[in-house]
């Protein structure tokens, strides 16, 4: 019975490196009422534009923080806000929001957030085709007082 348990050891092993790297890897998938929370908490999201925030993040990203898509024109799309690299500058800070794009993907939103609030109020929600498209009628955003009690 010496092997079976050998390799049992050393699957165990295996399994919690891998976790380990998974885990280094910063991704994380919100769910809706602990995003909502967490923007109105810690990143003091007016309450009364939070279902718009929460609408147009389900749209655009699915509240997945590693998400990165390319549009037909070449540009990148950048994390859970979708920003695009119209806004940001690879590798060093630059443009719009005067931020590395790399910085707009991951768990930490600190950066996403001042540049997704600065390009709502400089150019409104209608810049994201995802909010364009799905929660610009009032009546498609999420009840967040029903759904989270918040
Ligand atoms: C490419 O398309 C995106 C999405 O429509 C837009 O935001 C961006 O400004 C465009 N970039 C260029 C260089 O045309």
């Amino acid at each position: 019975m010496r092997k079976p348990t050998l390799s049992l050891f050393y699957f165990g092993l295996w399994a919690s490196s891998v976790l380990v790297l998974w885990q280094g890897v910063e991704c994380k998938i919100y769910l809706r009422c602990e995003l909502a929370r967490k923007l109105r908490d810690q990143y003091s999201f007016d309450r009364s534009l939070l279902s718009n925030w929460i609408c147009l993040l389900e749209h655009e990203s699915e509240l997945d923080t590693t998400k990165e898509t390319r549009e037909e024109n070449g540009s990148i799309n950048y994390g859970l806000f979708q920003i695009n690299s119209a806004y940001c500058q690879e590798a060093r800070p630059g443009r719009f929001c005067n931020v590395a794009c790399e910085k707009l993907k991951g768990d930490n939103l600190a950066e996403s957030v001042e540049c997704a609030k600065k390009i709502q109020a400089e150019r409104g929600f209608r810049n994201w085709k995802g909010w364009k498209r799905f929660c610009s009628n009032p009546q498609n955003l999420p009840d967040l007082k029903v759904a989270c009690g918040i």
